[in-house]
């Protein structure tokens, strides 16, 4: 239901703000914005848009064999003042970008319309002349981290669902200005690419006059497609929380067959103590777009390919060029293809279906430890394809590079954390509907959980890094609930779950453990270390 409801644009910031204490502050930020604005393009900005970026509670690195995970929005967030622009450059829907951080510098590009080949020439395609397949063009590289990079991914998906020649669009998209600020770490595992994608693709939807008729879910699928144009192939998690998250709850967000997200209030409230999440940057800068070959890629690829040799051991039906994800091979193992199951089957069915992943583990013979994958050539043998039709389904549309490929680890990752997103669901609807006090004990469950989690991120994902683990046991140390990664990984940040009552020390006992804490300056400690309340999702804001 809530994948369902539009995105919300409001006529007064006051609207769109949780509590007046939050407006307060916030309206200082956005009219800093707009008169930046006023400065750098000489007319008003007619919208901002606003993107927040996410934690990820728990379900890391499953969205994209399409099980739930359990993510929340937080208050840090991208927002873009924006206006139909006089001065773009020529051609339709030229764009000139600019942000308040002078590390990124002012940038202005305009769509072309491709035919596929090279023949079309600029000038054609600015003049939009209708090709029967054209599609549109922005020249992303993604061998580069560029900035604008994830503003033109933001734009793809309007262009192509509203403009597109192919769909009989006669429409030309408008030239556009947009002035950017944020205050998502970049590389820090909260999601600061999918805030800069939904927040350009909503200015775009905005000021082409589009929004109106499109559900928040909508909005998640054309984010998740833009951010294939800048090299990642990630699932639909940070979208999601992006778009669809309210304030005070987290989502449970679920995949398959199709994506819906329920809001769960977290148990907070009512508790004795109370208890909060603090994100702590491990300042280890990871970013998923640059080293997608060798880790976030690579896991896709691994799940994938996993997913098709399970298939095979288990003598379930599978086609040669089809590419089925883990949740689609639990289906066909129930004989419940595209079911719709309650969450409390998909749980039992997970249960049921643990002692089967066994049958992936490699025999570890004549292989020294680290080497208990299998080889590329293993691989192919194992996923019953011949080399070319393994290349084309798994590693046409991707580069990986890896040694030995863990299919083993990551599935046994993948249905054990699936497991534990349902749980930790459980606990947190149990608690809703629990009278009066709840009992500490419901915090150390949810804690449980998040080490369990971190664990498996730690050993089978391996989506972690010392600097990381050492913040986790720092943060069990330091008295929290439970810890873990959150995100991609590789770097970036923990969540921990925190007794309200005790954040202050909590930080104060990081600060003192972890070194590279120590040197920073207070500015700088809050913003690598801080508690987190569940904000709202992306909205647009009337100037
Ligand atoms: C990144 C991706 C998400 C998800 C997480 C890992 O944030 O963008 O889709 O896969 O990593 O859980």
């Amino acid at each position: 239901m809530a994948a369902q409801l539009p995105i919300p644009v409001y006529t007064s910031l006051d609207q769109a703000m949780p509590d007046l204490q939050t407006a307060a502050v916030q309206a200082v930020r956005y009219n800093n914005l707009v008169e930046e604005f006023e400065k750098r393009f000489e007319h008003k900005p007619s919208y901002i848009a606003r993107a927040p970026g996410r934690v990820n509670l728990i379900g890391e690195h499953i969205d994209y064999v399409l099980f739930g995970c359990f993510p929340a929005a937080i208050e840090r967030d991208i927002i873009i003042a924006c206006g139909p622009s006089t001065s773009a450059p020529a051609g339709s829907g030229g764009v000139q970008a600019a942000n308040l951080d002078p590390k990124y510098k002012p940038q202005t590009f305009v769509p072309m319309l491709k035919t596929g080949g090279p023949t079309a020439t600029e000038e054609a395609d600015a003049a939009n002349t209708v090709h029967a397949e054209a599609s549109w063009e922005l020249d992303i590289d993604t061998r580069e981290l560029r900035w604008e990079s994830y503003v033109k991914a933001g734009y793809y998906g309007v262009l192509n669902r509203f403009f597109s020649p192919a769909s009989g669009s006669q429409e030309h998209p408008v030239p556009v200005d947009l002035l950017f600020t944020g205050s998502v770490p970049s590389g820090s595992g909260l999601s600061s690419s999918a805030a800069m994608g939904v927040a350009s693709a909503l200015a775009f939807l905005v000021l082409n006059d589009k929004l109106e008729g499109l559900s928040k879910g909508q909005l998640v699928e054309m984010a998740m497609q833009n951010e294939k144009h800048v090299g990642v192939n990630s699932g639909g998690l940070d979208q999601a929380a992006s778009v669809i998250c309210t304030p005070h709850s987290a989502i449970f967000v679920n995949f398959y067959p199709k994506l819906t997200a329920e809001p769960i209030p977290l148990p907070t409230p009512r508790t004795v103590p109370r208890a909060v999440f603090v994100c702590a940057n491990s300042l280890v800068v990871s970013d998923k777009a640059v080293t997608a070959k060798f880790h976030y890629n690579l896991r896709v690829v691994e799940t994938l390919v996993a997913a098709r040799v399970l298939g095979r051991l288990l003598n379930l039906p599978l086609t040669a060029t089809e590419r089925p994800t883990l949740r689609v091979i639990l289906s066909r193992w129930l004989g419940t293809p595209e079911a719709d199951l309650e969450k409390e089957d998909v749980k039992s069915a997970i249960e049921r279906f643990l002692p089967e992943i066994e049958k992936l583990r490699p025999s570890r013979e004549g292989r020294a430890a680290g080497e208990e994958g299998v080889t590329m050539k293993e691989m192919i043998e194992l996923s019953g394809l011949s080399e070319e039709q393994f290349n084309e389904v798994y590693l046409s549309w991707v580069e990986v590079e890896a040694e030995y490929f863990q299919l083993y680890k990551r599935t046994r990752h993948v249905f054990t954390e699936a497991l534990r997103v349902l749980e930790f669901r459980e606990v947190c609807v149990r608690a809703q509907a629990t009278e009066g006090d709840l009992p500490e004990e419901t915090l150390k469950q949810l804690g449980a959980l998040l080490d369990a989690s971190h664990e498996s991120c730690s050993t089978l994902c391996e989506s972690s890094c010392p600097e990381v683990d050492e913040l986790t046991r720092l943060a069990k140390a330091a008295g929290a609930y439970g810890s873990r990664i959150t995100g991609a990984g590789w770097g970036g940040c923990t969540v921990s779950l925190v007794a309200e009552d005790r954040v202050e020390e909590f930080i104060a006992k990081i600060k003192e453990g972890y070194a590279p804490y120590r040197e920073l300056s207070e500015e700088k400690l809050h913003d690598a270390i801080f508690a987190t309340k569940p904000s709202s999702g992306a909205f647009g804001v009337l100037c």
